[in-house]
């Protein structure tokens, strides 16, 4: 088995405007010059600020992403961004059923498979966002939960399409909250998630798969998360505003590739 590539991820949600993206990506082109090729990054703004973000990245280690896209080719859906207008905006990776678009939104778990599959049939490739309530952990319904939703989440995508998903493992009580699961919790929900994609297709393809963590990742914690074994990279919301925080997780994330 190859050794997984880190995926440093930073997801805007809806914070910064064309202009405050131009400022902020400037700022970390500034400084991190050169980013090893170990370390995957991208960044994930709003819509609106897509175009200039891939015009203030081109010529640089950094790739982009969205934050959601809608499953139809195109048509009567107001509001919505489909596939293949991400492409042609020059986005390489989709952030899918954040738990945010769960809850406030009301996104299904069906709705997250086709989001999904409509990235993987566009190439851009879908972090697929899973995780527990504080209730369902405390419960300890957590590692049920969460099986349950990447089998959802990943159902009629095959053996090849699935090399080019990366999972995220977002815990809702630690996201924004300054909470972060230990780097034993997210270890272990890991091994869990690979062990339910061990199962799904083979031990092989669940070898392959990068599964990173969310929820207050940032550089004070960065390092004991990223060197377990099973935690590929990370997804930063907070620490992602700020040229400086996301700078320092890259380089954290390649001093430890
Ligand atoms: P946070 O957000 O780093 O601000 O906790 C992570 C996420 O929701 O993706």
């Amino acid at each position: 088995m190859g050794k997984r590539q880190f995926l440093i991820a930073g997801n805007w949600k809806m914070n910064g405007g064309p202009y405050q993206a131009a400022e902020l990506l400037d700022g970390l082109k500034e400084k991190k010059k050169n980013i090893s090729e170990d370390v995957d990054v991208v960044v994930c703004p709003p819509f609106v600020s897509l175009g200039m973000a891939v015009q203030h990245l081109h010529n640089s280690d950094i790739q982009v992403g969205a934050q959601d896209l809608y499953f139809e080719n195109n048509g009567a859906y107001t509001g919505e961004i489909s596939a293949a207008m991400l492409v042609e905006s020059g986005c390489n990776y989709v952030i899918i059923g954040h738990s945010e678009r769960r809850r406030y939104f009301a996104e299904t778990d069906d709705l997250v498979n086709k989001k999904a599959k409509k990235a993987i049939t566009e190439k851009i490739i879908p972090i697929v966002c899973v995780g527990e309530s504080l209730d369902e952990r405390k419960n300890n319904t957590h590692f049920n939960i969460v099986s349950d939703q990447v089998k959802k989440a990943l159902k009629d995508i095959s053996d090849t399409e699935i090399l080019d998903v990366v999972i995220a493992y977002e815990p809702i009580w630690a996201i924004g909250t300054g909470e972060t699961a230990t780097p034993a919790q997210a270890q272990q929900m890991h091994v869990h998630i690979r062990s339910r994609l061990a199962e799904l297709y083979d031990d092989e393809t669940a070898s392959a798969i990068g599964i990173i963590y969310g929820g207050s990742m940032k550089p004070a914690n960065a390092e004991e998360l990223l060197t377990q074994p099973d935690v590929d990279g990370g997804l930063i919301g907070g620490a992602s505003l700020e040229a400086e925080s996301f700078a320092e997780l890259i380089t954290i994330a390649e001093n430890i590739s």
